[in-house]
């Protein structure tokens, strides 16, 4: 088990190393003010580390850092926007500093016992989810293009537009540690929920239907948007999901290209996803919706580990790991359908659900007692399912990420439901 969460920490760190090889220009430069400068992720990524795998999170106790230095890469401390005028750790320092902590890291972890192993995930996850955040930063940037097109993906089918029905009746929504060890706090603990039946899309909306609601005028119609939805439509001057021009084209890592007509639609903030779905005489899916449909096997009586079954992710059966940097078509992952036959749900897109960010009944926080605590009734949505974006190691069924609701920059999209 060592071994294996040592592989996870390297491959996490591999994606890292592949982010910030780059000119320390565009290391230190703010590509948008969405988003920290890349050289402050990479250090952060190190600092937290170092705080809950050298110190037990004690963050009193001396790191490797200088105090003063540590408290720049404190994200509760900073606003994103005002990092790059700190007076960060050169990337050369950063590297430096990253590795040196990975030594400590990989000899404490020889010692360590089952009960520790869990902090050694948790911060492999933390680094993977940097490095999405720095995915997001490398696609906002502006000037020639640096991580090429992507690797290839797995063709497309024709699959029906259908909503597949999902009966009444109680599932079992989140996970405990006993099956999930490697779970974070807002994922627990099990417990049983009971839904009214609903119909939710077999997989996820395109960037044709997108186009279809941009020539209806959907952009065009309050109608369609909620009071605050329109409002935050005509101060940000919405027309299109960002990177997209009007010709036709979109913006993907530097590469200006044709728009796909059978990817799923990315870069849409949820005030843009509730318009749509009303205007397709739909809804978003609730958490709950999502999950039941994505792990409830009706036959069984049981929660799947993943839609497919039990077995571990593989590159057949989603499109996970950041490598593609982009959604895979429509139809690509047949045999990572659900038990339902609902397709797609883990990678491709994140998907905003209707639902805020709230603790399970009987939450409990885990060593990183402000991962989620502080952002519980917060002004965000809830997306489910991971993106192409995530790695592996980083998403589960179970995971819940969450944002603004003006956000879009993450790789988000949106499945359809319907009441029944
Ligand atoms: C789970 C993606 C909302 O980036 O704000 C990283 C993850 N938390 N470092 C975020 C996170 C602390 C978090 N999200
Ligand atoms: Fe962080």
């Amino acid at each position: 088990m060592r071994e294996i969460v040592a592989g996870g920490l390297e491959a996490a760190r591999t994606r890292t190393a592949h982010l910030t090889d780059i000119d320390e220009a565009e290391l230190i430069a703010q590509h948008s003010p969405l988003m920290s400068s890349l050289v402050w992720d990479l250090a952060h990524i190190g600092q937290q580390e170092d705080l809950w795998l050298l110190r037990g999170g004690q963050a009193a106790t001396q790191g490797v850092l200088a105090a003063d230095v540590e408290k720049l890469y404190d994200a509760f401390e900073h606003p994103r926007a005002r990092r790059v005028s700190l007076p960060l750790l050169t990337a050369r320092e950063a590297r430096g500093f990253l590795a040196d902590v990975r030594g400590r890291v990989l000899d404490g972890l020889e010692r360590a016992d089952e009960q520790e192993l869990f902090a050694y995930v948790m911060v492999e996850q933390h680094e993977q989810q940097h490095v999405e955040t720095m995915l997001a930063t490398h696609q906002l940037r502006d000037g020639e293009p640096v991580l090429g097109h992507g690797t290839p993906l797995p063709p497309g089918r024709p699959v029906p537009a259908d909503a597949v029905l999902v009966p009444a009746g109680p599932f079992t929504m989140g996970v405990d540690v006993e099956q999930e060890p490697w779970s974070l706090d807002n994922e627990r603990p099990a417990h049983e929920v009971d839904l009214p039946a609903f119909r939710i899309a077999r997989v996820p909306v395109t960037n044709a239907e997108w186009q279809r609601f941009i020539d209806a005028g959907g952009y065009e119609d309050p109608a369609w948007w909620s009071p605050r939805g329109w409002e935050h439509r005509l101060e940000a001057g919405l027309e299109r999901p960002l990177f997209w021009s009007a010709d036709g084209s979109r913006r993907r890592f530097g590469i200006v290209e044709d728009i796909p007509a059978d990817e799923p639609v990315q870069h849409i903030c949820f005030f843009e996803a509730e318009a749509y779905v009303t205007w397709a005489g739909a809804r978003l899916p609730t958490e709950q919706e999502w999950e039941k449909a994505c792990t409830w096997d009706p036959v069984a009586g049981r929660r799947r580990r993943w839609p497919w079954g039990e077995t571990e992710w593989t590159p057949a059966l989603a499109n996970l790991g950041g490598d593609a940097l982009r959604p895979a078509p429509i139809g690509a992952y047949e045999a990572g359908a659900s038990s339902y036959g609902v397709e797609q749900l883990i990678g491709d897109v994140w998907e905003w659900t209707s639902s805020g960010f709230d603790p399970w009944p009987g939450f409990s926080t885990m060593l990183y007692a402000d991962y989620s605590a502080p952002f519980f009734g917060g002004d965000y949505r809830v997306l489910r399912g991971g993106a192409w974006s995530v790695g592996g190691s980083a998403i589960r069924p179970s995971f819940r990420n969450w944002d603004h609701p003006v956000r879009r920059q993450i790789f988000c999209g949106l499945r359809l439901a319907w009441d029944v």
